[in-house]
């Protein structure tokens, strides 16, 4: 017997159908609604489930975050970025001969072509890299005609490795424009996080290596921010896609809807606030402002739409911060000294704990990037990196439907009821 739920309104009785996943909440499909003459009303889609996916499961009540099925801990502990690229991409974990396939794969593609190299300097050196990369990342679509084509299955497995590979290079041409240092090519006998932490601090005029250590954590960074289900960025990455555009473009739509910070623009904001608070003795301020609702300050770096748990990132990301401060020496850093103290003071308080507003992965991810020496503005742009894998499987997801058509919502009108036209010399 079909699962269904009986909606009446007006004169009408409409039985609409119940699917269940293999985890979480049952969906009531609601498309017949339109042609009962009514629309479902869900601003900011707190309700509102936008498409069907195998990729990610959360669990906000009970803080728990699976890529395809494995815990976010385990792989973060055991797994490699690499490695969970292609997990996320083709649903199971590589066995030895299809990793190292994979990331000669990927290793072949992190050049870009060496023109797109004059596009920087059309930027100001003070532009904000997340500005830069939004136009970069987008003008790949000048360069690689032969992955364009969201119908060739082929097309749309280039243009994934060719994100993959390329955006941390291009992320690090974004730094080196920023400090007038010039830009540094990748390795190719270097992992992908080492590869990356090259690019951004080496210089020409010498020949080093970056801290293994330090490659690990911003490995495991990367991880962390791989993918998160439907949020904000990867949605605007599928609506994008869902009208035929291409990946690069899709891409590049999602990094601009990340910049902002009530999402991924959020680990730079907490850095910020947490300058701003400076001292332990001002946190009880602006706990008090973020609990003001004539004031928009919020806690940087608290709650989140799904998560009403700890974000289980935010634990693995907490650890990882300990061990990168030991590793340099700056266990004492103040900024973590602070960050730890307003973490305790706010779930103490009771306007956190009764809206279970919890650290979530963005708190502590800009200290750890701070100590490795990545300035704020980069913060965001190192989110844009990691999630380039989880939009990428996710516009692949949707390509790969049958069902897939453009997403195109409707809306509630109050606007002006239709009225003739006044000539300006009657108004
Ligand atoms: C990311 O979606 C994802 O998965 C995103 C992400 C991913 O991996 O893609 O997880 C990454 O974006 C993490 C979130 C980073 N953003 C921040 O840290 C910015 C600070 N957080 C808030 O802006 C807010 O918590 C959001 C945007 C994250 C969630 O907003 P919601 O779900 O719309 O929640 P809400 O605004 O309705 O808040 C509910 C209540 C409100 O109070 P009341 O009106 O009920 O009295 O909680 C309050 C809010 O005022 N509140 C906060 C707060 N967050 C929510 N009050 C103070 N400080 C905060 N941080």
């Amino acid at each position: 017997m079909r699962k269904k739920a009986t909606l009446q309104f007006a004169d009408k009785t409409v039985d609409l159908p119940i699917y269940s996943g293999t985890l979480g909440p049952d969906v009531i499909d609601v498309r017949e609604l339109v042609s009962q003459g009514v629309f479902t009303f869900d601003p900011g889609f707190v309700s509102t489930a936008s498409c069907e996916s195998g990729i990610t499961y959360i669990d906000g009540g009970k803080g728990i975050l699976l890529y395809r099925g494995y815990p976010i801990e385990q792989l973060a502990e055991k797994s490699d970025f690499l490695e969970v690229c292609y997990l996320l991409l083709r649903g199971e974990l590589p066995n030895a001969q299809q990793k190292k396939e994979f990331n000669d794969r990927v290793t072949n593609h992190t050049l870009v072509h060496e023109q797109m190299i004059h596009f920087f300097s059309g930027f100001r050196r003070d532009a904000h890299p997340m500005a830069v990369m939004v136009g970069v990342v987008g003008a790949l679509s000048a360069f690689y005609h032969d992955s364009l084509d969201v119908n060739n299955e082929t097309h749309r497995e280039l243009a994934a490795f060719r994100l993959i590979s390329k955006i941390p290079t291009i992320a690090a041409m974004c730094y080196k424009y920023s400090i007038g240092q010039p830009f540094i090519y990748p390795q190719n006998d270097m992992s992908y996080a080492e590869n990356f932490l090259h690019m951004m601090f080496s210089v020409p005029c010498e020949n080093t290596r970056p801290n293994p250590l330090l490659a690990k954590a911003m490995d495991k960074i990367f991880i962390l921010h791989a993918d998160h289900e439907q949020n904000a960025s990867t949605s605007t990455v599928r609506l994008a896609g869902s009208s035929g555009a291409n990946p690069f473009a899709c891409i590049a739509a999602g990094i601009a809807a990340l910049w902002g910070p009530a999402h991924g623009g959020a680990n730079e904001a907490v850095l910020n606030m947490l300058g701003e608070i400076g001292d332990v003795s001002n946190i009880e301020t602006f706990i008090k402002r973020a609990k003001d609702k004539d004031d928009p300050f919020r806690l940087m770096g608290f709650g989140h739409r799904v998560y009403k748990n700890f974000d289980p990132r935010a634990n693995v990301m907490r650890d990882t911060c300990h061990e990168v401060l030991e590793e340099l020496g700056k266990h004492d850093d103040p900024l973590f000294k602070l960050a730890i103290e307003l973490e305790r003071i706010a779930l103490e308080d009771d306007y956190f704990i009764e809206r279970k507003l919890y650290p979530n992965v963005d708190f502590y991810s800009g200290i750890i990037l701070k100590a490795i020496g990545i300035p704020e503005n980069m913060f965001t742009v190192i989110f844009a990196l990691a999630r380039t894998v989880g939009w990428i499987a996710h516009w692949s997801e949707m390509h790969s439907s049958p069902e897939m058509r453009i997403s195109r919502p409707r809306q509630l009108y109050t606007g002006a009821t239709k009225r003739d036209f006044v000539d300006v010399n009657k108004r």
